[in-house]
């Protein structure tokens, strides 16, 4: 109920302008979203591979209204491009497609695509497609598997959700095409018609997928903070002998800092997504509902800073 209420408030603008002008929200998105620009992104990479781990950087922006707002997007992810490889840090980016045009026409967002993934192939370095709600899975599966993939096979990989039906089929075609994937749970509101309604259910297909991918893919990501699910990985690396330069695991900015570093000391490969932006809020609100115990902390803060100015 409470989880259906936030991800319905992550797609309202109007809640977005009040949260935006909010100290206490934004001081709670700073525990999610590493800053409102580049620098300030590119000082929390920085941090991070001083610890060892590696980073995807998201400039946070969905959909965008028109095509100079989906070129600007294109032009920022090439500067981010060229950033990271000034500063020598160890962090790809991961870019919806939502942000590059998809929703204004096709073509335009292949054409930024392919701008963007260029600069990519120069600076040896790798694209992510994030997968945004199931409204988008077919058009960004066909757009990476017909037009993106083949030219950039070694710069550009997807996600796959396991709360959708679908995903199954999807890791096996993903293995045939020897492509990259990065496996998460889903973060969107989705009805039962295309997604599992039960948690169970989506974690025992996480859990299917992960060993698919482990076993026979091209070096997954394993995006999970679940740490039921980390041990399932760990234990079946160790049965099959898949030594732990085949796979990586992923998790947000902000999230379970302490078993992050845990699996770099034990020897693990470790990315954290780094988001970062003016456009914070809908990235916040996903965060939410996947705990909604996050929000007795603003609520928290908030009678705090009342009580505080009463005095
Ligand atoms: P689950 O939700 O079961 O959580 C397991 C445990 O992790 C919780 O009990 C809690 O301890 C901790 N935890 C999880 N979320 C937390 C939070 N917000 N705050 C504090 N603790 C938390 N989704 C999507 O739809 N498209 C995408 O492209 C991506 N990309 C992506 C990249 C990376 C690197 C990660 C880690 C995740 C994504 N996601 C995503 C989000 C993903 O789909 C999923 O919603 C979250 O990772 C939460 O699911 P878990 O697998 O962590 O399990």
């Amino acid at each position: 109920m409470l989880r259906n209420a936030l991800l319905y408030l992550s797609a309202q603008p109007t809640v977005f302008k009040f949260v935006r002008n909010n100290g206490v929200a934004k001081k709670f998105a700073r525990r999610f979203v590493a800053g409102e620009t580049a620098e300030e992104a590119l000082d929390a990479v920085k941090a991070l591979n001083a610890k060892g781990i590696t980073a995807s950087l998201d400039l946070l922006g969905e959909s965008v209204h028109n095509e100079a707002e989906a070129r600007a997007s294109g032009r920022d992810y090439i500067r981010l491009l060229d950033q990271i490889r000034q500063r020598n840090l160890d962090a790809n980016v991961s870019v919806k497609l939502t942000a590059m045009g998809l929703d204004i026409s096709e073509e335009l967002c292949i054409s930024i695509m392919h701008e963007v993934l260029d600069r990519a192939r120069q600076h040896h370095t790798f694209v992510r497609l994030d997968m945004e709600s199931s409204e988008y899975t077919e058009r960004t599966l066909r757009l990476f598997e017909q037009r993106l993939y083949p030219a950039y096979p070694v710069n550009v990989g997807i996600v796959l959700l396991s709360y959708l039906y679908r995903t199954a089929a999807d890791v096996e075609r993903a293995i045939q095409l020897k492509c990259r994937v990065r496996l998460c749970k889903g973060a969107y509101k989705e009805p039962a018609t295309v997604a599992y309604p039960e948690k169970a259910n989506v974690d025992a297909n996480y859990v299917r997928c992960m060993q698919e991918l482990m076993q026979h893919g091209n070096y997954p990501g394993l995006a999970t903070h679940d740490e039921t699910i980390i041990r399932v990985a760990k234990k079946f690396a160790a049965e099959a002998k898949i030594p732990s330069d085949r796979y990586e695991f992923q998790m947000l900015y902000g999230v379970r800092r302490d078993l992050q570093e845990q699996l770099v000391a034990e020897g693990y490969r470790m990315r954290v997504y780094v988001p970062f932006g003016t456009q914070w809020y809908p990235y916040l609100m996903r965060r939410l509902a996947e705990r909604p115990a996050n929000l007795a902390f603003i609520a928290g803060n908030i009678v705090k800073e009342t009580v505080g100015r009463r005095r």
